[in-house]
């Protein structure tokens, strides 16, 4: 039985990483740290393990086989980096780090280690998703030529279990991105994942449109972004994000290739649609997408921990993780400086 230690007792573990470290019948929740230790105690309480009294503790535990970090984005680096240094498989939330450096020290400490390191960028592991890549695969679309991927909803303080305005999440100094590093990142994977190639070139708006602090003064990262974004292969396409979409939650994604287009979580009741370019239409039974509300198993403890004891390569590893933030860097360099980002 593994043993898991979380550092972060907030939004993601409670509603995810605690639930499903115990529905795991491999896996244990041994202990959990978190500094508003209310937090901690209601997740002990719930799904078991010890309370720590700080980080370090929990990472110099002797009986821990993996480390979950699911803390603000600051820290993410930090502790995953002293984890593995401890000889513990380590899952990070995304973004996997505020910057590349520091994405690639923890990918070097992974290696160095030989431990396991797998990044919570969760989107690939949707079936419509593992579907979506298939797809594009099997050449169905023909040569594809454009995207369009978009993550909405309605904020992070709807979500983090701070709150309103006191969440981090709009806090640069905690979470260095805002909505570009939260979901953005997701969808940067997600694309990557689906069309199986890596980016060459990124432009970016980036903006804060509406989000504020309880003074009145908009929140010091943005709120909203749009990206057009160009692969190897020459594929072209947009990534927006939002956390200002009160209308409703959008997380599609329209892949269009020279025999049709896929739209993928665009219409409510077809979860996967292809509109052929002969004006035929194909829908695909493929299940539906998590959302804020309606959270379902994201299957990423279930795949850690498989891969962990069967000892096979991590799916969503730090090169994934680094891929992907490597996109929302380089969004971010571009909104600041004009300009368009060569990778
Ligand atoms: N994969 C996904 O789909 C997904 C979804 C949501 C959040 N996340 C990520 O998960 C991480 C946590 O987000 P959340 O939604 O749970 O936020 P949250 O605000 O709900 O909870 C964060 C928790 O971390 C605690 N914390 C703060 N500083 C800490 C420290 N130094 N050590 C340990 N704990 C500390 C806070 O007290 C809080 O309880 C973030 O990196 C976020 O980007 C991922």
């Amino acid at each position: 039985m593994l043993k898991a230690g979380i550092l972060g007792c907030g939004s993601i573990c409670q509603k995810r990483h605690a639930k499903e470290i115990f529905a795991n019948e491999n896996c244990e929740l041994y202990g959990v740290y978190d500094p508003v230790t209310e937090r901690a105690e209601l997740v002990a309480k719930t799904y078991g393990g010890k309370i720590y009294d700080s980080a370090e503790s929990l990472l110099d535990e002797k009986e821990l086989d993996i480390i979950v970090v699911a803390t603000p984005n600051k820290y993410h680096a930090q502790y995953s980096i002293k984890a593995m240094e401890n000889g513990k498989h380590v899952l990070c939330e995304k973004p996997m780090a505020g910057n590349l450096k520091d994405a690639k020290a923890m990918i070097e400490a992974a290696e160095k280690s030989g431990v396991k390191f797998m990044i919570g960028q969760n989107q690939r592991l949707v079936p419509a998703h593992i579907q979506a890549m298939e797809i594009v695969k099997s050449g169905k679309l023909g040569k594809i030529l454009t995207f369009a991927t978009t993550f909405g909803h309605r904020g992070a303080e709807g979500w983090s279990i701070e709150g309103k305005s006191s969440t981090w999440f709009f806090n640069k100094e905690e979470a260095i991105f805002g909505a570009m590093g939260d979901i953005g990142v997701h969808k940067a994977d997600l694309v990557r994942y689906i069309l199986g190639e890596e980016f060459v070139e990124a432009a970016s708006i980036i903006a804060t449109r509406d989000k504020k602090y309880e003074s009145g003064e908009y929140i010091d990262v943005d709120d909203n972004a749009v990206c057009i974004l160009k692969t190897e292969s020459g594929v072209v396409g947009t990534l927006a994000v939002s956390w200002t979409y009160y209308g409703g939650e959008d997380n599609s994604t329209v892949i269009r290739g020279t025999k049709g287009a896929m739209k993928v979580f665009v219409d409510s009741k077809n979860p996967i649609l292809i509109e052929y370019a002969d004006n035929t239409v194909e829908k695909i039974e493929a299940g539906e997408i998590q959302t804020n509300e309606k959270q379902t198993d994201s299957g990423v403890i279930a795949l850690f921990v498989e891969n962990i004891l069967k000892d096979t390569p991590v799916k969503i590893s730090g090169y994934e993780g680094y891929k992907a933030l490597e996109v929302i860097v380089k969004c971010v360099e571009s909104a600041v400086t004009g300009k368009t980002m060569k990778f």
